[in-house]
Formats: structure tokens, sequence, C-alpha cells
């Protein structure tokens, strides 16, 4: 069966090795996982306690409109309910944006060395992806700009972005948003909003109630701890939000989901005791490839890239031999990094641990 034009030259998406195939594959135990940017933190005890209530319940199907979970967001956020799609992980707000907006032969703009999922999402929809190149490790927005032509539908941005971890400053969303037509969708992907600390990074929530057309995605995978429950949502002015609803599976987000986003919300102390724990080992982390003579880009994220004088991946498969799990990244266009991810401090001395014995094999 032929699949439709453009499908054969997607790689299926390639996530962070499950710790049980590690073990399968390599026959060792005690093997740590820094390879997806989850939260490193159990899950918060009232999250847990959502989730056995929620289960009793798994009978019916979920509420398709997830009114609560929209209450409790709207107020955390501050925009009434009409501006919130959810999904199941932010990925499928994004997969909901091409299915929604996005027709072949449009072309969709987005950074080279930016989330991969863009790439997908315009492929899968026949769009022509148009690719801005990096300044640095930072998505040149000024490009992107420059790349809009009549045939543009939506610009995916990722702030801050993985694998990178740098963000596009306000000044540069500014100028960007001061240049985007009317019939073009700005795609502000905000999975790790939570984590990032700078006085120059971007408020895009002013653009929504300007009216502008955008869409900023975030997730309660991260910061919230959920990655396997796969919850994040959707931020835009009501007729877009109206507009993807009617794509939108019926029951995409599923009951325990919704009830653990809930609680999640409501545990302040586990958000900020989750931004501290990545402040902490960020910092520690720092001062260990400084030490180590390893460059790496600065993140505003729950992780962080690190460059190597030999390929990423080999770096990774010793790694992995030793019982950690990173991310190699040359899909993303950087051969010689590797991304880790911000663990506990016991986690992040594994994997310096590790690293150091890797670098002194070879
Ligand atoms: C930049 C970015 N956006 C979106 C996602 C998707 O997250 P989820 O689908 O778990 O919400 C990720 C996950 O790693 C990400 O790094």
């Amino acid at each position: 069966m032929r699949p439709k034009p453009g499908i054969e030259t997607i790689q299926p998406y390639q996530g962070g090795k499950p710790i049980e195939e590690v073990q399968r594959e390599l026959g060792i135990s005690d093997i740590i996982k820094l390879a997806s940017n989850e939260n490193p933190l159990s899950p918060s005890p009232l999250v847990m306690g959502a989730i056995q209530d929620a289960a009793t319940q798994v009978n019916l199907y979920p509420d398709g409109n997830a009114y609560y979970l929209k209450q409790d967001l709207a107020t955390h956020v501050g925009v009434p309910p009409e501006n919130l799609i959810l999904g199941n992980g932010s990925n499928e707000v994004l997969q909901l944006v091409g299915e929604t907006y996005i027709s072949p032969g449009d072309a969709v703009i987005y950074s080279a060395g930016a989330f991969i999922v863009y790439m997908l999402v315009a492929k899968v929809f026949g769009a022509k992806s148009i690719v801005t190149p990096m300044c640095g490790y930072t998505q040149d927005v000024a490009a992107m700009a420059d790349a809009i032509t009549d045939q543009t539908r939506v610009i995916f941005i990722a702030n801050p972005n993985n694998p990178t971890g740098t963000i596009v400053a306000k000044t540069e969303t500014e100028k960007l948003m001061a240049r985007v037509p009317d019939d073009v969708l700005v795609v502000f992907d905000e999975a790790y909003y939570e984590y990032v600390d700078r006085p120059d990074y971007p408020q895009t929530l002013p653009y929504i109630h300007e009216g502008r057309n955008v869409i900023i995605t975030r997730t309660f995978s991260k910061i919230y701890g959920l990655a396997g429950m796969r919850i994040g949502y959707g931020l835009a002015k009501s007729d877009i939000i109206e507009t993807m609803d009617r794509v939108r599976q019926p029951f995409n987000c599923n009951l325990v989901a919704q009830a653990a986003a809930r609680a999640a919300l409501k545990d302040v102390e586990h958000v900020r005791r989750s931004q501290e724990i990545n402040t902490i080992g960020k910092t520690y982390l720092y001062e260990a490839l400084n030490e180590i003579g390893l460059a790496y880009v600065e993140s505003e994220g729950n992780f962080i890239l690190v460059h190597f004088d030999r390929a990423g991946d080999e770096i990774s498969d010793a790694l992995m031999r030793k019982g950690v799990i990173v991310r190699p990244v040359a899909g993303y266009g950087f051969p010689k990094s590797i991304r880790v991810t911000i663990g506990t401090p016991e986690e992040n001395e594994r994997f310096v641990k590790a690293l150091k014995a890797v670098l002194a094999d070879n």
C-alpha cells in the first residue's frame, strides 16, 4: 500500500531509549535516563492521589471538553477557557495546527536545529519546509521574517528551543511579529516556559489578547512531571481554538491525565522544587563540564547541549554501556554533541562520573 506523497521520506521519531530497552539489550541494571527532558522528581503526592481516584472511573469516557481542567488552566494562565485547547501532549496540539491550517504546497518556516516535530508536521501535511539557519545556537527570527512569502502559512518557534536550550529574546520576537502578515500563524512552542528565568524572555500571551494569529503551546510533561500521562495545551484566540476543535478527536485527553493535570496545577510546591532542583543541577553540571574542559550551550530549559571532538553517537553509546542514557542529536544537525537532561543531584553526579570514565577510556 503506497502512503501519501512525502511519507516515505519521514523517519519515525526517535525518542530517548527507555530504561527497559537498554536493560534488555545490554543486560545491565541500575540504569538512569537523562535522555528525554523529563522531570527527575517522582510525581507529586497530590498527583498520585488524583490518579488513584480517577482510576476508579475509567470505565467511563473522559469529559471530551475537559471542562474542569480548562477552568483551572484558565485561572492559572489568566485567559478565558475559550482560549484553550488540550492535547495528548503538546505534540498533539502541534499536529492539530497542521491538520487545521497546513495544506499541500503551503510553506512552513522553522529554524535549523529546532525541535524536530515541526519538520514532521510540515511533511505529514505536504508542506514545503523553509528551514532558516541558526545564528550561533539561537533561532534567527529575522531570517524567518525574511523567508515569509505568499505561500507561508505557519512559523514554528521553540522558545526555549530543544535541543539547544536557547531563547529568542523579547526584542527579537517583537520585531518578528511586526513583520508577520495576518494570514500567517505563528506558533510559540513554550514546552519549557516554567523553567525560564530571564528578564528578556518574551511574554507571548498579549499577542493573543491583541487578536494576533498566534498559538502558544505548553505542556504538563516537563515541570509538572507528567510526561507519561501525555497532556499539554494550546492557547489562542477563540476563533482559532474553535476551528482546531473541529479537527480534534473527541476524547483526545484521557480521564486520568485530566485529573492528574488538575492536581499538578495545585501542587505549587512541587513545581517550585522542580525549578530549584533544575537550577542546582544546571550549576553543578556547568561547573563539572568546565572542569572537564567541554564546551556546552547555556540552557534555559532542563537539559544541556554538550559538545565533543568526536561523534556524539559514540559518546552516548559509551555512556549507555555505563548505564547512563543521554540523547545523541546528530538528527538535529549536531553530530558532535549530546543532549543531557538535568537530573537529581545523584543522577547528575553519576552522569559526570560516567562521562569522565568514557573520556578517559578513549
Ligand atoms: C520544544 C518541545 N516542544 C514540544 C515537546 C512535546 O512535549 P509533549 O508532547 O510531551 O507535551 C517537547 C518534548 O520534548 C519539546 O522539547
